[in-house]
């Protein structure tokens, strides 16, 4: 195929194995966040561009480099592809006014695009499940949502893999006044700063701490930590959530040079992360970002939220049960003659009425060449009617993965020998 046909970089295709352990992770995450009473939130992939300069931050690589920006040409106004989703709620939530009689606990799920340098892990369309919680203010909310990354490992069985990290950004104040300090001790050592560092350090400084230059480590090591200059709320905030991680049984670990990359995040910011996926590490972070809904001209309310990345977090759970392997029918139904083709398709119906899957061969050819596709198919039976059975109006059943001998019986005895219907598709 001609290269310039083939899917845009970074942006990948799921085939159908793929895609089912895709369904199967969204459906039993899904299932996870209603019993904690989140509801789900479906939002456009386009907004317009301000939204995210406005949420994210200008001087973010996200907002600096990374959006898919075009002017829509028949009215000039400047849209983006969603490189995130908490933007798109907070608007969507002020829009619909859900806010103000009662909090909204919601979840999303779909595509995100970047325009990142694809590697392993990182795409430049990519999935997430996001939950984010609206008019909320204690730290009991944030231990909530960790509390729900940790179910979900634990149901994924690869809790093992992944650590808690986590951080407090305090409040504006207490930012901007670490802000100076920070500013004031990195232009003290500006010889030691790389290019990102020196084009970072008056528009975005926090972000220098996240450098992962070895040559800065240093550097950084000795850099004022924010978490020492805390205000007193956001210092009691973060031990309340510490209290309430201790009593879950979650583990976590504090890193302070844990500073997110996007501008809206104040107190809480956490992390989960594993050795197990090479660079790109963090499958799954978020935080509260308190000021978010006045700064979009809402009356404001605090708030908390998480996204996992898809991709990563099927890449992690490769060997869980929970995603399963490919689904199989519960039978391939192989047919010669036009009066077996209608009973075919009659009986398929039936069939799938009751819940199994059953796939009818289609296309003709000899009856080896049908029955060697049904084995492909990887189908615990054969439903075979030839021109004899049509006559008489039976059906011939013969197992495909077990001994057994093939048998003779009505299409109305099929469901029986069929057995249990296959679990739908999550
Ligand atoms: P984020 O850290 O930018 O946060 O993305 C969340 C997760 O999405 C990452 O931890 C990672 O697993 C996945 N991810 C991000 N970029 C890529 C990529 N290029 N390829 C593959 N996976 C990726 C947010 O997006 C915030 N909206 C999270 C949030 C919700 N905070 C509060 N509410």
């Amino acid at each position: 195929m001609a290269e310039s046909l083939q899917a845009v970089r970074g942006m990948n295709d799921l085939l159908p194995e793929q895609a089912a352990r895709y369904r199967r992770l969204v459906g039993h995450v899904a299932d996870v966040l209603a019993r904690y009473g989140y509801g789900e939130l479906r939002t456009p992939v386009l907004e317009r561009t301000e939204l995210f300069v406005r949420t994210i931050g200008e001087a973010t690589d996200i907002v600096e480099k990374e959006m898919y920006t075009f002017v829509d040409t028949l009215n000039g106004e400047s849209l983006t592809l969603r490189p995130e989703g908490t933007a798109a709620c907070v608007r969507a939530v002020l829009q619909h006014n859900l806010i103000y009689g009662s909090p909204q606990r919601l979840w999303y799920e779909g595509p995100m695009f970047r325009h990142e340098r694809p590697q392993k892990g990182r795409y430049r369309q990519f999935h997430q499940i996001g939950v984010e919680a609206l008019g909320f203010l204690g730290p009991d909310i944030d231990a909530e949502q960790i509390m729900i990354g940790a179910r979900l490992w634990r149901d994924l069985g690869i809790e093992g893999q992944v650590r808690l990290e986590i951080n407090s950004l305090g409040d504006a104040a207490a930012r901007a006044a670490h802000r100076g300090e920070l500013v004031a001790y990195l232009e003290a050592h500006r010889e030691l700063l790389d290019s990102d560092a020196q084009r970072r350090l008056h528009s975005n400084p926090l972000r220098i701490l996240d450098s992962k230059n070895p040559a800065m480590a240093e550097l950084i090591a000795g850099a004022p930590r924010l978490l020492d200059r805390l205000d007193a709320e956001s210092a009691a905030h973060f031990d309340g959530l510490r209290r309430s991680l201790d009593a879950a049984g979650i583990g976590w670990t504090v890193n302070p040079r844990l500073v997110r990359g996007l501008d809206y995040y104040n107190r809480t910011v956490f992390e989960w992360v594993t050795d197990a996926l090479g660079a790109q590490g963090t499958i799954c972070a978020g935080g509260r970002y308190d000021g978010l809904v006045g700064q979009l001209g809402g009356r404001p309310a605090p708030a908390c939220g998480f996204a996992l990345g898809i991709e990563r977090v099927m890449a992690l759970a490769e060997q869980s049960s929970l995603l399963g392997s490919a689904s199989v029918p519960a039978a391939y139904l192989v047919h010669q003659g036009d009066a077996a083709g209608l009973l075919a398709a009659r009986v398929a119906e039936t069939l799938r009425g009751e819940g199994l899957a059953v796939v009818v061969h289609c296309g003709g050819g000899k009856f080896a060449a049908q029955m060697r596709r049904a084995d492909a198919s990887g189908a615990r039976y054969a439903i075979i009617i030839g021109e004899d059975e049509a006559a008489r109006g039976l059906v011939s059943l013969k197992p495909l993965r077990e001994s057994g001998e093939q048998r003779q019986l009505t299409p109305e005895a099929l469901v029986q020998a069929l057995g249990a219907p296959c679990a739908p598709a999550a």
